[in-house]
């Protein structure tokens, strides 16, 4: 059974007050929610907060693949788990974007988290230009094949669909749109790991609100999401929540 999960990425957002906050009102909003599992990802410096409360699941928004050394700002898999972390999100589009990662630094990165234990939450995803020129499923092809090229235990990660033109912009894709993307992804892993893919979570990001969370949890092959902007306020936050509770 796939699992339905709704994560919030904070990004570079929030400070201690307001995190506080948030980690103190959020669970009472969501405890009749059991069917839902809700995951966090606060800027590192904060992660000691949630370690000191074990309501909500939490992770790391990045991580380095190499277990330690002279590698100055940069955070280890082994560190996020000495933070009491189990998930960490790796290749969001603005780390691809901004920071130039590339499909093989984000395969080592999958492996590093993989073997510590870690469940990645893995992001692709087209942009514009790529979907106006009609390659989008070439990219997330691409994506895949490079990303997860000699990672065993693909059940082990967590899959987010991410179109780089939805992700802050105020426009969301579609339902039908997000829902033929996931459905192509879920083949390709069918196709790449003798019929994996059936089980995987594949959850869908960009500008995601209450206001559209219904119509896109509806679609077959989404099974959460990846929650920015919407996921700073505990209201919105579980609103979207409540709302991915059926299909
Ligand atoms: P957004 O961000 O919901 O603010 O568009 C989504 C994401 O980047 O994961």
């Amino acid at each position: 059974m796939r699992e339905r999960i709704v994560a919030g990425n904070w990004k570079m957002n929030l400070n201690k007050l307001s995190i506080k906050n948030f980690i103190n009102d959020f669970p009472s909003l969501v405890a009749d929610i059991k069917e839902v599992k809700n995951i966090i990802f606060p800027p590192y410096v904060y992660l000691y907060l949630f370690q000191e409360q074990d309501e909500i699941h939490y992770g790391g928004q990045n991580i380095y693949y190499e277990e330690n050394g002279a590698f100055t700002s940069e955070i280890s898999s082994g560190m996020l788990r000495d933070m009491g972390c189990k998930y960490v999100i790796v290749g969001h589009s603005e780390r691809r974007h901004i920071f130039g990662e590339k499909n093989d630094l984000l395969n080592k990165k999958l492996q590093s988290a993989l073997d510590n234990n870690l469940i990645p939450v893995f992001c692709i995803g087209e942009t514009l230009k790529e979907r106006k020129a009609n390659r989008q499923f070439n990219v997330l092809e691409t994506q895949l094949k490079e990303g997860l090229n000699g990672i065993k235990n693909i059940e082990k990660i967590i899959f987010a669909y991410e179109p780089v033109w939805a992700i802050g912009t105020g426009e969301t894709a579609t339902p039908e749109i997000a829902e033929g993307a996931h459905k192509f992804i879920r083949e390709e892993l069918n196709k790449l790991f003798s019929n994996a893919g059936e089980n995987i979570t594949i959850l869908y990001g960009g500008s995601v609100k209450p206001q559209n969370t219904g119509s896109l949890i509806k679609m077959k092959n989404i099974d959460g999401f990846l929650v920015g902007g919407a996921s700073l306020q505990p209201e919105s936050f579980s609103e979207i929540t409540r709302l991915s509770r059926e299909d």
